[in-house]
């Protein structure tokens, strides 16, 4: 007759003991569930058009408005580190009302694009920002009316000349990121009509008036004053975000975007359930300033924070992740 006891399957008190899978680092990398991979990270970088030296950002160490040929050897480095894809964004020397520099095929963020597009060719997903604020005196996203409030409408149509003008220069992807009402479909059409159906767009779906883009402004020199409260979410709203990438997607987006990232991560896991195209999500120049301070005084390990944050936004949902961290993070993984 067997033994009792070996047909007793029933497991000792405290048998289970998850830590089994956490004693080196090589047992946690096996069964680790999230990655970072350089491919899904994407470099935002500025141009600052008449720069004679690169322009180091007090509140962004280790980030510059390039000039023309240091943009391009960056943006070399990137991708030669594996990046994924480089968003640019302009700084130009003249403003005015109705940004008319955005449109100006001698606009600097333009001549940019032309610029990296003829040096990379597809080697690598060259994106523009799509939006006003670096181009009006006013700092503000949009065209004014005469009241002064951003005039939704007015603004799309400088939008349309915008994509197309970006798309010219040779952009693969276009993200508009101002917030406008409408925004995707007007691009979505003017590049079609353009001869551009392949361009595609990335939108900026849920952005959320944040604290967080000081550092930002700084970068582009913006001449805001306010805020964009009217036309940028309230960081109390989550139903709405959905409602927002819905619009976007009904209009022909065909990748949404979160932003910022860290402060949101409740709304990358919404939208990343809610729809079938990819989404990405965009830590912020204040993100990683409160990183960079915080690790300057000696409060955190610099390193180590930086991996956690991005890992969270991954592993929230977002597929692509915009970073400033993009090559550092690269070389790290390379590295290991
Ligand atoms: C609009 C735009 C902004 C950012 C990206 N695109 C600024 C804003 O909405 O005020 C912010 C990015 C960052 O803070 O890193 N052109």
């Amino acid at each position: 007759t067997p033994d009792p006891a070996i047909r007793d399957w029933s497991l000792a008190p405290g048998a289970i003991r998850p830590r089994r899978l956490r004693p080196t680092p090589a047992m946690r990398r096996l069964v680790a569930e999230t990655r970072l991979h350089p491919a899904e990270l994407v470099l935002p970088m500025f141009v600052k058009e008449g720069a004679a030296e690169p322009v180091p950002l007090q509140s962004m160490p280790g980030v510059v408005q390039h000039t023309l040929d240091s943009l391009v050897e960056a943006a070399r480095d990137a991708v030669d580190a594996g990046v994924g894809g480089l968003m640019i964004f302009g700084v130009p020397e003249q403003r005015d009302e109705t940004g008319s520099g955005a449109t100006d095929p001698d606009g600097i963020l333009n001549v940019a694009l032309r610029r990296l597009r003829d040096e990379l060719g597809d080697e690598t997903v060259l994106m523009s920002d799509l939006c006003l604020d670096e181009f009006t005196s006013h700092g503000h996203c949009g065209v004014l009316d005469e009241q002064g409030r951003v005039d939704n409408d007015a603004t799309l149509a400088r939008y349309a000349d915008m994509a197309v003008a970006q798309a010219k220069a040779g952009a693969h992807i276009v993200a508009p990121s101002g917030m406008m009402d409408g925004q995707v479909g007007v691009i979505r059409r003017a590049l079609d009509e353009a001869g551009y159906p392949d361009i595609a767009i990335l939108a900026y779906a849920v952005k959320y008036a944040s604290a967080a883009y000081g550092p930002f402004r700084e970068a582009v020199e913006s001449t805001l004053q306010g805020d964009r409260r009217t036309y940028q979410q309230d960081g109390a709203n989550r139903v709405e975000a959905l409602r927002e990438v819905q619009l976007d997607l009904a209009e022909g987006a065909d990748m949404v975007m979160v932003k910022p990232a860290l402060p949101y991560l409740d709304i990358v896991r919404d939208v990343r359930e809610a729809v079938d195209v990819p989404v990405a999500a965009y830590q912020i120049s204040g993100e990683m300033a409160m990183i960079e301070a915080a690790a300057a005084n000696g409060w955190i390990d610099h390193d180590a924070m930086m991996l956690e944050a991005l890992t969270s936004i991954r592993r929230a949902g977002a597929q692509i992740i915009l970073t400033y961290y993009a090559v550092q993070v690269a070389r790290l993984l390379q590295a290991r």
